[in-house]
């Protein structure tokens, strides 16, 4: 059997032992993450009966679950990942990678030239170890993610994104503000304290 080191015992026990983990097994959920757009979302009102939204970086599908029962019969889920997922009621899923052109025009055609009223993002790169190239990594999808929120959302639309604190945080911002009137950031309990990762929220697409 392998010999694991302190940090990956202390990660798994924290992870086995936590809270969300063990609510989400309870509650139907296929990842802890539920819980972070369940949270935005009772604070920021982003996902409502009749919204159709894109799902981006949807596996194992926690998000798309809570989306596509919060949209209704009115709403469409359009969700994609580079994995693949199992199927959810109301949710049109396509596997692929976000930074190939041929994916994201299958996605678009998916779409069918319908405006969305939210783009929800939650993409993270496979960690190398290596932290400058998994940053640029990151923010190189937040980077597709904003130019696909740019041209398919409505204006007025909303975009919420996940990043990582450190370089090229400034600038991703500077550019969301860019495209959204205002720009705001959520670090849902759910969020583990100790990691970088925060949730930037651009709303009233200009
Ligand atoms: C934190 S998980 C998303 C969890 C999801 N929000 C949920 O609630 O189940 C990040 C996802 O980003 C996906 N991803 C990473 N790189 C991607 C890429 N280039 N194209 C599409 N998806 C990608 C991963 O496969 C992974 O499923």
């Amino acid at each position: 059997m392998a010999v694991r080191s302190k940090s990956s015992k202390a990660w798994l026990s924290e992870h086995v032992n936590d809270h969300y983990v063990h609510k989400a097994q309870k509650d139907g959920y296929r990842a802890r993450a539920a819980y972070k757009l369940l949270e935005i979302n009772e604070k920021d009102k982003l996902i409502k009966p009749g919204t159709v939204l894109a799902d981006l970086g949807s596996a194992p599908g926690s998000w798309s679950q809570v989306a596509a029962k919060l949209v209704g019969e009115n709403g469409r889920v359009f969700a994609l990942d580079i994995l693949p997922m199992d199927d959810i009621a109301g949710v049109s899923f396509i596997q692929g990678d976000f930074r190939e052109e041929s994916v994201l025009a299958e996605f678009e055609s998916l779409l069918d030239g319908r405006p969305l009223d939210l783009v929800i993002c939650d993409m993270a790169p496979n960690m190398s170890g290596n932290a400058v190239t998994d940053q640029a990594r990151s923010f190189y999808l937040c980077e597709l993610a904003l130019d696909f929120a740019a041209s398919h959302l409505k204006s007025g639309g909303s975009f919420l994104v996940k990043v990582f604190q450190g370089a090229g945080y400034q600038e991703y911002m500077a550019a969301m503000r860019d495209v959204f009137a205002t720009v705001q950031t959520r670090k849902p309990d759910a969020s583990r304290n100790r990691s970088s990762e925060i949730y930037l929220l651009g709303r009233n697409k200009r």
